[in-house]
């Protein structure tokens, strides 16, 4: 199954201020890996380099090497590289456009001709059904995605990430700005998209990447300090400062 990361020796900086300080980190492919760790650690900006968006950064940094299922990152046309790692941020970013024209957005932009006749419907379906969606929007596919509930816009986004079948998505803590409700329903979409593709998610609730990821990695200023099964790195933590951020001391 395609959708191994593999993270040599990761270094970044801001403006000459390290942040990320050698990172060695392989992502299993089929799984969901959390990054966890207090804020300001360098959850985001890892999970950033993982698409090349950091080269986007102004003052950031990157040294060291990524390999997407072997291949280094670096050497990749960014435009593919973003289609297979696909990205939903913190904030529920839909566009100004209707349910189904959003689903759609990715694909359209990278093909023209080719699918310009294809019945996207099942497409739209799939993907909806796929991020838990389906049934709440199928009736208002033409609405505009700014009437939808913030959670409903997160669940949205996280569709059209699906809709262009990426190797890897990328989650930057989805669920802070939802409801507990729709926070669950996006876990339960997480859960189900596995089989097909790697989900990374940085999370600051620790129940939730209990309940999501099959592993963890705590990060602390800017180093991996443990890396593991999800069940076994909750259950008995082998670093000290682990144990203690899971315990609750800090965060
Ligand atoms: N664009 C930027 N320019 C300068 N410094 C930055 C930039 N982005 C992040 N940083 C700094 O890098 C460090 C790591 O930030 P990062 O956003 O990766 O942390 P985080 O673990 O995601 O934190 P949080 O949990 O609060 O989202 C912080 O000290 C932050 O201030
Ligand atoms: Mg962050």
């Amino acid at each position: 199954m395609p959708g191994t990361i593999d993270i040599k020796e990761l270094h970044v900086s801001y403006n000459g201020i390290k942040v990320l300080k050698g990172i060695d980190l392989s992502i299993p492919p089929g799984k969901v890996t959390a990054l966890i760790g207090p804020s300001g650690c360098g959850k985001t900006t890892l999970l950033r380099c993982l698409n090349r968006l950091s080269s986007l950064i102004k003052g950031c940094k990157t040294k060291g090497k990524i390999y997407l299922d072997g291949e280094d990152i670096q050497q990749m046309d960014a435009v593919l590289l973003r289609r297979r790692v696909g990205m939903v941020f913190q904030k529920p970013n839909p566009f100004p456009m209707s349910v189904r024209e959003n689903v759609l957005y990715g694909l359209k932009a990278n093909n023209d001709n080719h699918h310009r006749r294809a019945d996207y419907g099942p497409l739209v379906e799939s993907s909806l059904v796929k991020a838990a969606l389906w049934e709440e929007l199928k009736d208002r596919l033409e609405h505009n995605a700014f009437a939808l509930s913030l959670g409903q816009q997160q669940r949205l986004c996280f569709a059209r990430s699906l809709a262009i079948s990426p190797d890897i998505i990328l989650l930057d803590e989805p669920a802070s700005s939802l409801d507990p409700i729709s926070a669950s329903q996006l876990e339960s979409s997480i859960l189900s998209i596995k089989e097909e593709c790697t989900v990374v998610i940085v999370t600051h609730n620790l129940p939730q990447a209990l309940r999501v990821s099959d592993y963890v990695a705590f990060i602390y200023l800017g180093e991996l300090v443990e890396f593991g099964e999800t069940s076994k790195v909750f259950k008995s933590p082998q670093s000290q400062k682990t144990r203690e951020y899971i315990g609750g001391k800090f965060g």
